[in-house]
C-alpha cells in the first residue's frame, strides 16, 4: 500500500533508501538541512558516486515520485512515516555522536500529530530508542507516535542492488502495528523475494546492527592476520580461504585479504559497541582488538615497501586507489591515509591516482609530499615502486606495458592480489601480494653460446 514517507538525511543510506522507496511505489519527500545539496538534488545531481543511483534518481524525479526539501517541519506535517537516516559518526572517545539524530528528532517531535511512525535507519547504540521514547514520551503518547529501529545493511558501491536484494529485514519495535507498517512498506522488495523478516525489540535490533558489523570486521581482521602468517610460512591465502570457506559453517564470502578494512561503518561501529559496552560495565576486549589489529594491517603495505627498498627517502611511489574500496568515491577510513602518511613521513614522494576519489582525498588530506596524478600513467611516471590499494577494474586490467614504459623501478605491492603475478614477474617485476610469497623474477639462465663464451674467457 502506497505511503507518504519523509526521509531525513541524504547521505548514501538516506538517498538510496528515499529513491528506492519512491521507486517501489511510495510518495517520498527527502529532507536535508543543507540548502545547496537540496538545490542540486532537485536538479538530479548526486552528492556522491554510487553505481545505478543516477539512473534511478532520474526516473523517480521525472515521474514526480520524489521531492527534495530543507523544510523539515512541513515534511513531517505532510507525511505519515518519517525515516531518519542521518549520520551517527564516532566521537573522539569512540562513542556514537547522536547530535544529528537529536536535531532530526527535535523537528519531528515539534510537528508530530496523529499517529505518525518514526523509523530510524541510522546506526545507533543499544538503548537509544528506549531513551528517545522516554525523553519524548509526553509528545509521543499525545500523538500516538511510535519509534521503530529498522537497521540498514547497504554497502557503498552496491547500495542500490542491496536495497532491492536484502538478506533480511530487521524490524525493532515495541508496537506490533508499527512493525506491520514497516513490513508493508518494504513488501514490494522483501515480500516479493521472500526475504526473512525478523521482528524483535528495538534494543535487539540495535544489537543486531552493531553485531553484524563486528562479525564482518572481525572476519576481515582475522583473514588479514592469517595472510600475514601465510606470507611468513610461504602459503597462499587464496588457497587457505578456499579450503576454510568450504566448511559450510564458515562459508567463503567476505574473506578477501587486503590492506585492512576501511569505510565509514566498521571502524565507527566497532568503536561504538566497545564504548557502549564500557558504559554498561562490560569489557569487549576481543572486539576492541579488531581495531588495533586493523590499524597495523593498514601500515603493512608501506612497511613492506620499506623493507624491500631499504630506505624510503627520496623514493618515488605511485599509489593506485584512494577510495576505501572500489565503486565508490568515499575515502572515509581509507587505508590510503595511513599508507601515504607513512611514506611521506619517511621521505618518499607520492603520486596517487583514483578514478573517482581524488577530489575527496585531496580535500581530506592536505599534506606536503604527495599529489594526485589525474591519470594512471602520470602516477607511474619515474616511480620506483607502485602500491595498489583499491580493487578498481581499471587496475585489475593493468598490463606490464604502462609500468615498463613509465616506471624507473620494478617493485609492485599489490595489496588486493588483483594482478596476474606471472605476467609481471616475467617482465622483471618483483611483486608483493597480501598473504602470498613475494614473487621475484628468476635470474636469467644463460643459453649455450653464453656458456661457451664464458668458458673461453675463463681459459
Ligand atoms: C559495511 C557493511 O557491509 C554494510 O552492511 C553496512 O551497512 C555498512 O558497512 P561498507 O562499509 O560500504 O558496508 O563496505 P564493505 O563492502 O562491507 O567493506 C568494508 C571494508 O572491508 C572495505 O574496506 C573493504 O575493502 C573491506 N573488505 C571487505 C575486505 O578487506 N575484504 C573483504 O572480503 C570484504
Amino acid at each position: 500500500m502506497k505511503k507518504n514517507i519523509a526521509v531525513f538525511g541524504t547521505g548514501c543510506v538516506g538517498l538510496v533508501t528515499a529513491v528506492g522507496l519512491a521507486d517501489i511505489g511510495h510518495n517520498v519527500t527527502a529532507v536535508d538541512t543543507d540548502l545547496n545539496r537540496v538545490k542540486d538534488l532537485k536538479k538530479g545531481y548526486l552528492p556522491f558516486y554510487e553505481p545505478g543511483l543516477k539512473k534511478l534518481m532520474k526516473s523517480v524525479l521525472t515521474a514526480g515520485k520524489i521531492r527534495f526539501t530543507a523544510d523539515s517541519s512541513r515534511a513531517v506535517a505532510e507525511n505519515d512515516v518519517i525515516f531518519v537516516a542521518v549520520g551517527t559518526p564516532s566521537r573522539p572517545d569512540g562513542r556514537a555522536d547522536l547530535s544529528q539524530i537529536r536535531n532530526a528528532f527535535d523537528s519531528i517531535i515539534e510537528n508530530l500529530d496523529s499517529g505518525k511512525t518514526i523509523v530510524i535507519k541510522s546506526t545507533i547504540p543499544p538503548g537509544t530508542v528506549r531513551s528517545l521514547q522516554e525523553q519524548h514520551s509526553a509528545e509521543l503518547d499525545a500523538a500516538g507516535g511510535q519509534i521503530v529501529f529498522c537497521p540498514e545493511f547497504l554497502r557503498e558501491g552496491t547500495a542500490v542492488h542491496d536495497f532491492y536484494h536484502p538478506d533480511r529485514l530487521v524490524i525493532g519495535s515495541s508496537s506490533g502495528e508499527a512493525a506491520r507498517l514497516v513490513d508493508d512498506i518494504f513488501f514490494p522488495v522483501a515480500g516479493k523475494l521472500d526475504v526473512p523478516v525478523l521482528k524483535c525489540s528495538p534494543v535487539s535490533a540495535e544489537m543486531i546492527k552493531y553485531s553484524s558489523n563486528v562479525m564482518l570486521a572481525s572476519r576481515i581482521a582475522v583473514v588479514n592476520e592469517l595472510a600475514e602468517m601465510s606470507e611468513a610460512v610461504g602459503a597462499d591465502i587464496h588457497e587457505i580461504t578456499a579450503g576454510v570457506g568450504l566448511d559450510k559453517r564458515i562459508g567463503g564470502a567476505f574473506l578477501q585479504a587486503g590492506p585492512g578494512f576501511g569505510g565509514s561503518c566498521f571502524g565507527k561501529d566497532v568503536s561504538g559497541i566497545v564504548a557502549a559496552a564500557e558504559y554498561h560495565g562490560v569489557d569487549l576486549s576481543l572486539v576492541r582488538e579488531i581495531l588495533t589489529s586493523n590499524a597495523r594491517q593498514r601500515q603493512r603495505p608501506a612497511v613492506k615497501l620499506e623493507n624491500a627498498v631499504g630506505s624510503l627517502r627520496g623514493k618515488r611511489v605511485a599509489v593506485l586507489g584512494l577510495a576505501f574500496k572500489a565503486e565508490t568515491d568515499d575515502v572515509r577510513g581509507s587505508a590510503a591515509f595511513d599508507v601515504i602518511e607513512y611514506l611521506i613521513n619517511k621521505g618518499a614522494v607520492v603520486r596517487a591516482h583514483d578514478p573517482e576519489a581524488e577530489y575527496n582525498f585531496i580535500r581530506a588530506f592536505m599534506k606536503k609530499g604527495y599529489n594526485c596524478a589525474g591519470g594512471v600513467e602520470e602516477a607511474l611516471r619515474k616511480a620506483d615502486a607502485v602500491i595498489i590499494l583499491t580493487e578498481w577494474e581499471l587496475y585489475k586490467r593493468l598490463t606490464p606495458q604502462p609500468l615498463i614504459e613509465n616506471m624507473r623501478g620494478r617493485i609492485i605491492i599489490d595489496t588486493r592480489n588483483i594482478l596476474n603475478e606471472k605476467l609481471f614477474v616475467n617482465e622483471g617485476f618483483t611483486l608483493f601480494g597480501t598473504g602470498r610469497k613475494e614473487q621475484k623474477p628468476k635470474a636469467r639462465s644463460r643459453n649455450r653460446s653464453e656458456f661457451v663464451n664464458a668458458a673461453i674467457v675463463s681459459m
